[in-house]
């Protein structure tokens, strides 16, 4: 029987992290490093992506680089695949990432403010995972891993965000049809659910404190909110040959938020 420790490795694997330039991105391109991992900073924001990339390549010994993309561009997100299966000949696994929130009341929201949540919290994952699920599908091979959100399980409170709410539950379904479509050919895809994470994204809230904050930590068993870091375990996990049997899953790290 394989040794279970020898699962977690991933030397020599290629990955994909879009979104990766900071925040859950960063963490989780860090973590699948230190298992031994190649790595793609694919981010919209190049020069932080080459900044995040450049530590990673320093501290974990492997090759790390950025690539300037928008993922909610066809073209673009077409580039970003050939140009990684151009320098590596293949893409092992995808941590399709990139997202964004309004609060927004929804009969106050603009319809363009809706379609911009959409567009790079659905559309944006649905582009990356099917360019790169062509490739991989020729391959035969491949871990695709989508960041959803609690938020796509319950209907966050006290603010208002449907949109985000609407677009991750729509990651969620969407991983699930992917798992039912790609198992046969050899694909993996799992979704992470992150509940409060103190990242770029919250720190402004986190920082501002008061009702709301006290709201979502009271809704929080743990009473506070996750590091980027503590995402490592189950990326890792999810990209490597550990989780050879976990598809179509929704993967809930939140303090306990959606237990109550
Ligand atoms: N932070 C949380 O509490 C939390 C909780 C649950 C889920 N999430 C989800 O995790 C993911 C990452 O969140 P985060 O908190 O790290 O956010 P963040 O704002 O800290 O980082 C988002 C990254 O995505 C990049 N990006 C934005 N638009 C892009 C585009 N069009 N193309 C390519 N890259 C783009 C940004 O440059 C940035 O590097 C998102 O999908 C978010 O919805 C976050």
């Amino acid at each position: 029987m394989t040794n279970v420790m020898e699962q977690f490795k991933l030397d020599g694997r290629v990955v994909i992290v879009t979104g990766g330039a900071m925040g859950l991105g960063k963490a989780m391109a860090q973590a699948l490093a230190q298992a031994g991992a190649n790595i793609v900073i694919a981010d919209i924001n190049l020069p932080i992506a080459q900044k995040t990339a450049h530590h990673i390549s320093e501290a974990e010994q492997v090759t790390a680089y950025a690539i300037e993309v928008d993922v909610t561009e066809p073209q673009a997100v077409e580039n970003m695949a050939h140009s990684v299966v151009k320098e590596f000949g293949k893409i092992d696994i995808l941590v399709n990432n990139a997202g964004m929130t309004i609060n927004e009341k929804a009969e106050d929201m603009s319809y363009e403010s809706w379609k911009k949540v959409m567009d790079l919290n659905l559309n944006g994952i649905f582009l990356v995972a099917q360019t790169v699920g062509r490739v991989m599908i020729k391959q035969g091979f491949g871990s695709i891993i989508n960041t959803s959100s609690m938020s796509g399980l319950i209907a966050n409170k006290p603010q208002e965000q449907c949109s985000y709410n609407a677009s991750k539950a729509g990651v969620i379904m969407l991983t699930k049809s992917l798992a039912m479509e790609w198992s046969k050919y050899g694909l993996k895809v799992n979704t992470i659910a992150p509940g409060y994470m103190k990242t770029e994204l919250t720190r402004p809230f986190f920082d501002e404190g008061g009702e709301m904050i006290d709201d979502w930590m009271g809704f929080t068993p743990m009473g506070r909110p996750g590091a980027p870091h503590e995402l490592g375990g189950i990326v890792v996990y999810l990209a490597s040959d550990a989780s050879s049997y976990a598809q179509g899953s929704v993967f809930t790290i939140d303090g306990g938020y959606t237990a109550l």
